[in-house]
């Protein structure tokens, strides 16, 4: 276990980055530029150039955390940076965050000068099990979210769980939604696994099979034609959810937290519309509700967050879309549920 092939790169997992040197040997890049945050500018970027060779040179550009940054002002101090450094197309960009970083970073470089490489290593729960393939590169306009960017695949992704431990538990709470999914759509016996999930201690092993996964999927269905929208459970309620919370909450959930109640209450539909058994929906329910907090739905809530699954883009015609679970295991797609259905699910939520 130290490499999944994905379409055009690898994920490597690895302590000690032997690729990532040996990448940079063999490409000879002209200049190499590290993109941190201001937390992972200083609590990973020490191990990552603890790794690396005393020869290994590379400038820095670090921005501001957090969503609210992941836009094009940044990208334009980043771009400047680049040539203020006189970077030309040889140059390469290692990315070294989480889902902003890596997104921007991302964009920044696949534009800049038409294209420049770049190499991921995430350093976030959410962003390895999530966004380690599939190549999406993009940046924040106003509120919409990704709204600009690029498919465009990096040179290579890296994974190494040493940097989770300075990740705070509610983003590894939040991570540990996207591989639960993983297991819950895919793969039951993974599932099994999954429940002596340590997060103190996050097992690499079980990382690499949320990422096979993923990649599983994602290269079964490249145009995005059906079998990927699997990877959607929970998250038709649980984005909706999401956006809700973030414009009314004083905390707003984090993404997986509201994938986590996304999911209960899409296993509510799977035992009603899909086949999903009662055992099965008691236990999927019992174990989400030991990892996640229970979050306070209120009744007049139900209107918005029904509004949003409407509106949102995946949707055609006003019909909401769903994959729901057939068993512990495996999902399938394209279910179509009116209102009513989606607010006995939201009921049922509320009721646990
Ligand atoms: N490209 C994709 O396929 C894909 C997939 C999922 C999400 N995303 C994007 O990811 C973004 C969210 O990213 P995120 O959830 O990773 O948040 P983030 O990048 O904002 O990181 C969250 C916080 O954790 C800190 N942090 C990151 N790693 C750390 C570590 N190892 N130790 C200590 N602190 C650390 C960061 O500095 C930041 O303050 C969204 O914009 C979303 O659209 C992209
Ligand atoms: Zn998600």
């Amino acid at each position: 276990m130290n490499k999944i092939d994905s379409i055009g790169h690898s994920v490597f997992f690895e302590a000690d980055f032997t690729s990532l040197r040996a990448l940079l040997d063999e490409r000879q890049y002209s200049k190499v530029f590290i993109l941190t945050d201001r937390n992972t500018g200083e609590l990973c970027l020490p191990l990552l150039i603890a790794a690396m060779p005393e020869s290994f040179t590379y400038d820095i550009i670090e921005v501001d955390p957090g969503e609210e940054n992941k836009n094009i002002d940044f990208c334009i101090g980043i771009w400047k940076m680049m040539l203020d450094f006189d970077a030309d197309r040889n140059a390469v960009m290692i990315n070294l965050g989480g889902g902003v970083v890596t997104d921007m970073g991302g964009f920044a470089a696949s534009t800049f000068k038409r294209g420049i490489d770049f190499i991921q290593i995430f350093i976030i729960l959410l962003a390895q099990v999530d966004a380690s393939v599939g190549g999406k590169t993009g940046i924040d306009l106003d509120a919409v979210k990704n709204i600009i960017g690029t498919f465009t695949l990096p040179q290579a992704v890296f994974i190494n769980a040493g940097f989770l431990r300075t990740l705070d538990r509610r983003q590894l709470v939040s991570g540990y939604a996207e591989m639960v999914k993983h297991a819950f759509i895919y793969d039951s016996a993974y599932y099994e696994q999954l429940k002596a999930f340590n997060f103190d201690e996050p097992s690499e092993a079980l990382i690499y099979r949320s990422v096979e996964i993923k990649n599983a999927v994602v290269t079964a269905d490249p145009k995005e034609a059906g079998l990927r929208k699997i990877l959607n459970f929970g998250h038709t309620i649980g984005h909706a959810i999401e956006t809700y919370s973030l414009d009314n909450d004083n905390s707003p959930l984090l993404h997986g937290e509201a994938i986590g109640v996304g999911m209960i209450c899409e296993a509510f539909l799977s035992q009603r519309h899909n086949g999903l058994s009662e055992a099965e929906l008691a236990e999927v329910v019992a174990h989400l509700r030991s990892v996640f907090p229970a979050y306070q739905l209120k009744q007049e809530s139900f209107g918005a967050i029904i509004a949003t699954m409407r509106n949102d883009k995946k949707n055609s015609q006003g019909r909401i879309g769903f994959s729901l679970l057939k068993g512990l295991g495996e999902c399938s797609y394209n279910h179509y549920l009116e209102a009513d259905a989606i607010e006995e699910a939201l009921v049922y939520y509320q009721s646990l």
